[in-house]
């Protein structure tokens, strides 16, 4: 029997929610779909995080400074050639993750002010195939997931959001122009803003809005991403430099 487009519709939407369990078992409330809103080419995401009830060791300020950093790195690069903050982390993440991972990880000195990374909302990994170089939350491999931990996180946590968010579906600087769009959602109060805190390790995933936040303090900070379900391949690189962002440039004087 020919399928009508209203039932394509919905085993589409339903793959979309599948997808969102394939290769593990960590169950959240996680959602993509695409809907004309108001007339509006919309995308719809439920965005969110599993905090993981698993906690790292302590570790001092010299330590984060003299950990190697990892760059795609598969996990038996990494174990071979980690320091004892990475080992610790290892040691914690469920079995299950560890095979086909991609680990990225960073110590950074932090003052004030400063982002660890390109700030502003966005998702990770999700796939840069749309003829402009952007994100294609249509292609079909777009379902990474996470899980992240940071040490010494007080002085510049992650910040994640969690609930349901309505944004234009567009094709250019995606993330540049949802920023205000979903600035203002969390203003009004529809979705939520949680941050990590210090040695936990949370898992999120393709759905999962999140960002950076700016350091509030000096001091060493360290990072790590374990990705799941890459379309990328390793690099195995261990990487000697880190960089930080700025908006005024006298900020660190
Ligand atoms: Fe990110």
């Amino acid at each position: 029997m020919k399928k009508s487009k209203e039932d394509k519709k919905k085993i589409d939407k339903k793959k979309i929610d599948n997808d969102n369990n394939d290769n593990n078992d960590i169950k959240m409330k996680s959602k993509l779909e695409f809907k004309i809103i108001n007339g509006k080419k919309s995308i719809i995401f439920e965005s969110n995080i599993k905090r993981l009830g698993l906690y790292m060791n302590k570790f001092s300020q010299n330590e984060i400074k003299n950990e190697v950093m990892f760059y795609r790195s598969s996990y038996s690069f990494v174990k071979k050639n980690c320091g004892p903050i990475m080992k610790d982390f290892l040691s914690k993440v469920p079995k299950k993750f560890l095979k086909n991972c991609l680990i990225d990880s960073r110590s950074h000195m932090l003052m004030e002010g400063f982002w660890p990374c390109i700030p502003g909302w966005h998702h990770d990994d999700v796939p840069r195939t749309l003829p402009s170089g952007q994100p294609n939350y249509r292609h079909v491999a777009n379902k990474a997931r996470f899980i992240t931990a940071l040490v010494n996180s007080s002085i510049c946590p992650t910040e994640f959001l969690v609930g349901k968010m309505i944004l234009p579906d567009i094709k250019t600087k995606i993330y540049n122009k949802w920023d205000p769009i979903i600035n203002k959602q969390i203003k009004n109060k529809t979705v939520e803003s949680v941050k990590s805190t210090s040695d936990e390790l949370i898992y999120f995933d393709n759905n999962t809005m999140h960002q950076c936040t700016r350091a509030t303090s000096f001091g060493w900070r360290w990072f790590v991403r374990l990705t799941i379900n890459s379309t990328l391949k390793p690099e195995n690189e261990m990487r000697p430099q880190v960089q930080i962002y700025l908006n005024d440039y006298t900020i660190g004087w």
